[in-house]
């Protein structure tokens, strides 16, 4: 359980991040993959990120501060198509930058959305996070949107993929902010990774 949340710091400069003194988690995807929802889930605050039905709202490595303990962090969405390609290749840059340099950051929740069969992005996303050794693990979300046959379906789909670049299945996650599916599951592996 999270006592409490409390908002820090946005930015777009890496290097103005809080001092890394302390446990990170970060959350990432495509946008409108549901993350800040997922956070404000995970959390309890209903609106302590924000989040919007249009994509591209989050644009700025946000950190909140969670039960005084570790670093909670909503990052932007890649693959925003309606963004002018120099507002992509900054927010490109910010983010990459963000996940190979943050010393303190001990795991990234990387966001698939479980209606859909796997993408090409999210793969490759993936894969870049692979080369570079960024620690990952997978969290489905929006299950609520279809049937569970159809949700294990694409779940199914997308870890074989994953099996295919890796060699081996992540760790994963199903999960709802609307029906707040997956949340004792999530925040059970976040205390392991921050404890680590
Ligand atoms: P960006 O900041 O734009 O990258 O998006 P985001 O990934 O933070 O997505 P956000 O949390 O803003 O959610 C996008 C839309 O999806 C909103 O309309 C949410 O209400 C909706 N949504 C997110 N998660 C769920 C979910 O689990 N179930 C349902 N039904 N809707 C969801
Ligand atoms: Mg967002």
């Amino acid at each position: 359980m999270i006592r409490n949340a409390q908002f820090v710091v946005s930015n777009t400069d890496p290097k103005k991040c809080p001092k890394p003194d302390r446990a990170e988690i970060a959350f990432i995807g495509r946008s409108n993959v549901g993350k800040s929802s997922l956070i404000n889930m995970l959390t309890g605050v209903k609106e302590l990120a924000k989040t919007s039905q249009k994509p591209g709202k989050t644009q700025l490595i946000n950190h909140f501060m969670i039960d005084d303990r570790w670093y909670l962090v909503d990052l932007p969405g890649y693959g925003f198509a309606k963004v002018s390609k120099d507002t992509k290749d900054k927010w490109e840059k910010m983010i990459s930058s963000y996940l190979t340099g943050r010393d303190n950051l001990c795991g990234v929740f990387v966001l698939i959305d479980s209606r859909l069969e796997p993408q090409k992005i999210d793969l490759e996303f993936l894969n870049w996070c692979g080369e570079e050794g960024v620690p990952f693990v997978v969290v489905f979300t929006k299950a609520d949107k279809q049937s569970k046959t159809q949700t294990d379906k694409n779940v199914k789909a997308f870890l074989n993929k994953m099996e295919d670049i890796f060699g081996d299945i992540p760790d994963y996650f199903v999960t709802s902010a609307e029906k707040g599916s997956g949340k004792d599951e999530v925040l059970q592996f976040v205390d392991e990774l921050i404890s680590e």
